[in-house]
Parts: C-alpha cells; sequence; structure tokens
C-alpha cells in the first residue's frame, strides 16, 4: 500500500474539510496529493470526468456480453463512448465489499492520478474516470488482443465467427474438438516483441522522465500486459504503484502488496521495496514467454507450482534449456542461440540479491540484442526485423 497516500488519506480526514464529514465526496485529480514530496504533475492527459449514466449507456448496462474480465478491483467491461466521435473502451468498474471500498478508493485514486501523468507507447492510457457517489469507475483505451497470459494459456479464435472474437475456455479438451476453433499461440518474435514492449514501459516508469522521480508499479505480472492488435504490449494497472522519493533507492512499506508469484524475495522478507522488485516481476514473465507455463500453478505437486523455483537451475544449462521451451512455440521461429541468451537475462531478473539484478534499461539493451540474434539466425530479412 502507498504509505505516502494512507498518510494523505488520514491527514485529510482528521482535517476539517468536506472529506471529514463524507469521505465519498469527490475532489477532481489536480486537487490530490499522493506524496508529500510528489513532483508537479506533468500533463494530465486523461482525466475526462465521466457519469454514471455515461458508464451505464456506454456498456448497455453492464451486460454480460460486455465483459472482459474480472480482476481483484472488479469486472472489466468493453464500451462505447458516444459523447462527440464515438470511442471503444475498457471501462473498469470497481465493485468491492464494504470492507475493501477504503483499500479500493486509494488505489483508484493513484491509478487516476499517476496513469493520468504518464505518457508512453508501451503504457495504457487512461481515458478518464468516473466517480459518482460511491461508484468508481476507471476508462481505459481499448486493447483487442487482451492479457498476455491469456495468450499464453490457451486462447481459441473462432474462423467462422463474424467478428475477430476470441474465446478463452477452461474446458480445453472440449474446445480443441469443435469444428473452426483453433489454438491461438504466439511464435518466438511475437513473444520477443512483447518482452521488449514490456521491458521498455518499465524502463519509462524507472526513469525519472515519467514524472520527475522514479516509480515502482508493484504489480507487473501477465495479465497487467495488455496486446494491440499489432501485439504492441502495453503495461496497465498502476493501484498500487510507488513514487521512490529522489535520492531515495529503497524504501520501506508498510505492508507488502503485489501478486502471489511475482514477489521479489526481498521485498517480501524484508518490506523494502527498489524498483528492483519490479525486475523480478520482469524475469518471471520472461520465463512465462519462455516456458508458456504459469507463475504459480495449483495444479502441479507442492514442489513444482512455482515456476521459478521449477527452472531457476536450469536457466543457465543449454543441454537442459530444450525441455523447458514451451511445446507448442514453433520450432522453426527460434534458434537456440537466442533461446540462451533469453535464458541468461531471466535467471539474472529473478535473482534472490536485488542488486544482482539488470536494471531495466540493461534488459531493454539485451532484449534488443537477442531480437536481433534470433531474426540472423533465422535468416530473416531487415524488414521483417524491423516490424518486431
Ligand atoms: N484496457 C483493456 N482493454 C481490454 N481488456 C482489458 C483492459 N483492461 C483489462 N482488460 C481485461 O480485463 C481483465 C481483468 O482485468 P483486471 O486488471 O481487473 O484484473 P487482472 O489484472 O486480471 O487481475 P488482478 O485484479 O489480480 O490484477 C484483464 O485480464 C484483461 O483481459
Ligand atoms: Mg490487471
Amino acid at each position: 500500500m502507498p504509505f505516502g497516500l494512507v498518510s494523505a488519506w488520514n491527514k485529510r480526514r482528521r482535517s476539517k474539510s468536506e472529506d471529514h464529514i463524507n469521505p465519498w465526496v469527490y475532489k477532481p485529480v489536480e486537487c490530490w496529493k499522493i506524496d508529500g514530496s510528489a513532483p508537479p504533475a506533468k500533463r494530465h492527459h486523461g482525466s475526462a470526468v465521466f457519469t454514471l449514466k455515461e458508464m451505464e449507456e456506454a456498456t448497455h448496462s453492464f451486460s454480460e456480453q460486455n465483459l472482459l474480465g474480472k480482476g481483484g478491483f472488479g469486472r472489466v467491461y468493453k464500451g462505447t463512448l458516444r459523447s462527440g466521435e464515438s470511442q471503444i473502451v475498457a471501462i473498469k468498474k470497481m465493485d468491492l465489499p464494504s470492507f475493501k471500498a477504503a483499500e479500493g478508493e486509494r488505489e483508484f485514486r493513484v491509478e487516476v492520478d499517476i496513469l493520468s501523468r504518464l505518457d508512453h507507447p508501451n503504457l495504457v492510457s487512461l481515458i478518464g474516470y468516473c466517480a459518482d457517489g460511491k461508484h468508481r469507475f476507471l476508462v481505459y483505451e481499448y486493447m483487442p488482443r487482451g492479457n498476455l497470459q491469456d495468450h499464453l494459456n490457451g486462447l481459441f479464435v473462432c474462423e467462422f465467427c463474424t467478428t475477430s472474437q476470441t474465446f478463452v475456455l477452461e474446458d480445453v479438451l472440449v474446445l480443441q474438438q469443435l469444428p473452426g476453433i483453433r489454438e491461438l499461440k504466439m511464435d518466438w518474435p511475437l513473444r520477443l516483441k512483447v518482452a521488449l514492449g514490456a521491458a521498455r514501459g518499465l524502463a519509462y516508469l524507472h526513469s525519472s522522465s515519467a514524472v520527475g522521480i522514479p516509480i515502482v508499479h508493484r504489480d507487473f505480472k501477465s495479465t497487467n500486459i495488455l496486446l494491440d492488435n499489432n501485439f504492441e504490449a502495453k503495461i496497465s494497472d498502476f493501484g498500487l504503484a510507488k513514487l521512490m522519493p529522489e535520492g531515495q533507492e529503497t524504501c520501506v512499506t508498510a505492508r507488502v502488496l503485489g501478486t502471489f508469484g511475482y514477489f521479489d524475495p526481498e521485498y517480501t522478507l524484508t518490506g523494502k521495496l527498489t524498483l528492483q522488485s519490479d525486475v523480478y516481476a520482469f524475469g518471471v514473465v520472461l520465463l512465462e514467454l519462455l516456458t508458456g507455463r504459469r507463475a504459480v500453478d495449483l495444479n502441479q505437486g507442492p514442489n513444482d507450482q512455482n515456476l521459478v523455483l521449477q527452472v531457476r537451475h536450469i536457466l543457465n544449462d543449454k543441454k537442459r534449456l530444450r525441455k523447458i521451451i514451451d511445446p507448442d512455440m514453433s520450432r522453426n521461429s527460434y534458434t537456440m542461440e537466442s533461446i540462451a541468451m533469453f535464458a541468461s537475462l531471466a535467471s539474472r531478473c529473478v535473482r534472490i540479491d536485488s542488486t544482482e539484478r539488470p536494471s531495466m534499461i540493461e534488459c531493454v539493451k539485451e532484449l534488443q540484442l537477442i531480437v536481433y540474434t534470433n531474426s540472423k539466425g533465422l535468416g530473416m530479412t531487415l524488414h521483417t526485423f524491423r516490424m518486431i
């Protein structure tokens, strides 16, 4: 939980402001202060404010047909904004039990405040928000190819459907037998493209160019990497993000927040948050891309549930490396040289000692080299390489 935000929130509650009388009274984003030392906002391109009625109209009253997915904050719907030129968006509706409402409100404010200041092709854009009474909505650009995890773990496409609809179904065996339904599997160049895009997004967050001081995302994972039509990766969900005060490389947090399977062991043990915690989570995503397995798979035996523990000892062993490559990935899409380089990078990202992990800028540079090595090894033309 962002400590600065909590203290700001508590201070506001103690003050004789309107919030004290009714904490649900909403203030525009310009009036929020996440952190005592927060730098001046660079831009607020994502602060369009919508009404509850507009949210209902955009989603056909939150119909099941418009449902894109469900997460810890609530449901996400596809919607069409009709003000001016119609625009397709993704609308995240806060839906939390009352004991979690204050936590949700904090995440909502951090998300709006941070994301509306950011502008990068590898970060999802926030179009606006709605705070109507107790209702909270976040309105994002719509990402037609959904999240990365679905692509790695069974995404199906219907060849006979009129729209480019994709399906994620639990019952893989039944689905595979249906006519016209085929499983989509990403080949290696596409996986490298996604890794590079996500690395660029994180490197931007970690640099001071975003808001003047570095930002730790704290919930980097494959469901928070969204894909556009060209498989350009965009990072989403900034509700747990934390600004790192100037000159400070570590920040001690009151509670360890994030997602099981992506937790930096050092942060979990000490509560000390660093930019390198995101690098660890990035390494886990690299392993998901390489193996096609989940960060945590509860269907496996107790010793094989955690992906890092399962494969860590194999990553620098070129002979055994073949065994962990996603078997569903097209064999003629990768060279073993690029796989070995990728595995080596992943193994350094998930080192237990955070000081031994590379920075995100270093990850970007190495991934560029891996993309180049793979395309050269496969004899791809420079034109194809540029497309990646
Ligand atoms: N901008 C978007 N465009 C298209 N689909 C989206 C968008 N944002 C979210 N989704 C879909 O909605 C799903 C739920 O998103 P959400 O961020 O609420 O949960 P999550 O990231 O899966 O899990 P958690 O809440 O644990 O972080 C995503 O997995 C994704 O498939
Ligand atoms: Mg998410």
